[in-house]
C-alpha cells in the first residue's frame, strides 16, 4: 500500500519523498519545461535536493532534504493542477550526507517509468534500489546516477542490480 501524505515523518534528519504523477488533461509537454524553472530557482534557498523525471506523460520525482522544507514543498506540489493521481511511494528520513545534493531533471523513457509505475516496489530499501535504476536509465547525468547506484546505496546496504 502506498504511503499517503498525512503519514509524513515527524523525525528529524533528511526526509525523502518519492512520487509519481501523470500529467493533467489540457497539459502538455511544455509544462515541464515550467516546472523545472521553477523548482531550479527555488530548491537550492529550500535546502531541498531531488530529481524530477519525466516521459512525456508521467513524473517521478525524488525529493530530499530538510525535513519541513521538503514537506511544506511536497504539499504545494501534490496540489498542483499540472498533475494528477499522485501516488507517493516513499516518505522516510535517511542520511543525509549519503546522497548527492543539488537539482537535476531529465527525461526517462516510457518502458522504463512503467516498470517502477505498475510494479511500484515497497519499502526504504527496494523503492530507492528501484530509483537508483531509474536514475541510472535516465538522462540526468553520471553523479546522481552513480552516486545512487553506487557508495550511497551500499552505505544503505540496498541492491542496484
Ligand atoms: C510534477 C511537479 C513537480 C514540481 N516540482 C517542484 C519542485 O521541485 N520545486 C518547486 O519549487 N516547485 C515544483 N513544482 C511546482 C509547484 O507545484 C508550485 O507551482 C511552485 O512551487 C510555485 O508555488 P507557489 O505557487 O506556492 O509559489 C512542481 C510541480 C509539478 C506539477
Amino acid at each position: 500500500m502506498h504511503q499517503t501524505l498525512a503519514e509524513l515523518p515527524q523525525s528529524p534528519g533528511s526526509l525523502h519523498i518519492v512520487y509519481t504523477s501523470q500529467l493533467a488533461p489540457g497539459q502538455d509537454y511544455t509544462a515541464y519545461g515550467r516546472i523545472c524553472r521553477v523548482a531550479r530557482q527555488r530548491n537550492g534557498p529550500l535546502a531541498v535536493s531531488g530529481v524530477l523525471l519525466f516521459d512525456g506523460q508521467r513524473f517521478c520525482q525524488w525529493l530530499h532534504g530538510e525535513p519541513t522544507s521538503t514537506a511544506a514543498l511536497m504539499q504545494t506540489i501534490a496540489s498542483d493542477r499540472r498533475h494528477t493521481d499522485v501516488q507517493v511511494h516513499l516518505q522516510t528520513s535517511l542520511p543525509s550526507d549519503a546522497f548527492p545534493s543539488g537539482w537535476r531533471a531529465g527525461f526517462v523513457d516510457s518502458d522504463t517509468l512503467d516498470q517502477f509505475v505498475q510494479q511500484p516496489p515497497h519499502g526504504a530499501d527496494r523503492v530507492m534500489a528501484a530509483l537508483g535504476r531509474l536514475l541510472a536509465a535516465a538522462d540526468v547525468g553520471p553523479a546522481v546516477s552513480q552516486g545512487m547506484t553506487g557508495r550511497a546505496m551500499q552505505s544503505r546496504g540496498c541492491s542496484s542490480a
